[in-house]
């Protein structure tokens, strides 16, 4: 069965044919990060703006390239939460009136879930159950993937986002927005132990991550800095920080492991392209004897491959709806 999936809960408005939930035969992605990168960060006004006037376009452009048209089509998937409200609601909107005219199953997708689906596409043979940490912009959640559709959330973050963390730290050093890539990068070259920074943990939560200290703990370190009229080595404070970072999300994800006695181990979402987590995570399973699995770094970002993949999934469980879908900022993985 062919989906036509369509993304739009942030700042890239994109569309894609998928075949069977593993087979990507088109995938559009339109990106607006040039503009928020003006702001500092997403302005929702401007994304929805954008998404409106992209998204017929992306949507033609995904059908083309996969030399099909809507008659070859078996049932349409939107992101319908969380994220933008009104960036969500142009897809969802679109969506709709595309399943009105054509008569096509709509079914709506969970966006983190599409993140965990990205890995069906770039593991052919990974099927649940397995163990997620699922690391972007918004959401960090160590996730217990039972089934397709039947997910249990083990720990997740206490205040900030991994992907935040990444982006207000590299803000603070300068770098344009979306930072975490760029610190990434910046951070290969440099010395991880050179600064001492927090691993915080959440009492009573062993799973549960909390990265808000630890941010302000480089963003002090950066402007007491500065104040003193010191200049600090950009690259080993990247790289302090990303060990902090992954090393905070690698204790509790490989921890929740073993106390689960799962040994299939998964990541997703944007931070999931971390360099150092592939690296780290890679390594750590191999030496624990469990199996490990990454979207490829094209698939790690918002992209609508992967909301056609888990669509195909919601679809074979029963989970489509009718013309009165809304979107929702926020919604648990487990709905
Ligand atoms: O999943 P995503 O594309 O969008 C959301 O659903 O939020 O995640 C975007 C986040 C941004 O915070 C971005 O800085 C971060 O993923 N990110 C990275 C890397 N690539 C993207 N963070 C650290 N290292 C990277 N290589
Ligand atoms: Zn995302």
């Amino acid at each position: 069965m062919k989906i036509l999936a369509i993304e739009s809960s942030c700042d890239e408005t994109a569309a894609a044919v998928v075949e069977d939930g593993r087979k990507v035969l088109s995938s559009i992605v339109a990106s607006q990060v040039e503009e928020h990168r003006l702001y500092g960060g997403v302005v929702p006004e401007i994304a929805s703006r954008r998404h409106a006037e992209a998204i017929t376009p992306v949507v033609r452009r995904a059908l083309s390239e996969a030399d099909l048209t809507l008659s070859d089509i078996g049932a349409i998937a939107v992101t319908y939460a969380p994220g933008l409200i009104g960036a969500l609601l142009v897809g969802v909107n679109f969506a709709k009136g595309l399943a009105l005219s054509t008569g096509l199953p709509l079914v709506p997708t969970h966006h983190l879930r599409s993140h965990i689906a990205s890995n069906y596409i770039s593991n052919q043979e990974l099927k649940p159950p397995f163990l997620c940490l699922v690391v972007s912009g918004g959401h960090s959640h160590i996730v217990m993937v039972e089934d397709y559709t039947k997910m249990k959330i083990i720990g997740q973050t206490r205040d900030d986002a991994a992907g935040e963390a990444f982006d207000k730290a590299a803000r603070t050093m300068g770098m344009p927005y979306p930072g975490g890539i760029e610190l990434d990068k910046v951070a290969e070259n440099g010395d991880p132990k050179a600064f001492k920074l927090p691993r915080p943990v959440v009492h009573d939560a062993p799973y549960d991550f909390s990265f808000s200290g630890l941010k302000t703990a480089v963003i002090n370190l950066i402007h007491n800095a500065s104040q003193k009229g010191e200049e600090l080595n950009k690259a080993d404070v990247c790289a302090s920080f990303r060990y902090a970072v992954v090393d905070c999300l690698t204790a509790n994800f490989l921890k929740a492991a073993r106390d689960l006695n799962v040994n299939q181990l998964v990541i997703a979402g944007g931070v999931s392209a971390n360099s150092l987590l592939r690296r780290t995570l890679e390594s750590e399973c191999k030496k624990h004897g469990y199996s490990f699995y990454m979207p490829e770094k094209s698939l790690c970002g918002d992209n609508a491959a992967m909301v056609g993949a888990q669509g195909y999934y919601e679809y074979l469980s029963g989970n489509t709806a009718n013309s009165d879908l809304n979107a929702y900022a926020t919604l648990s993985i487990e709905k």
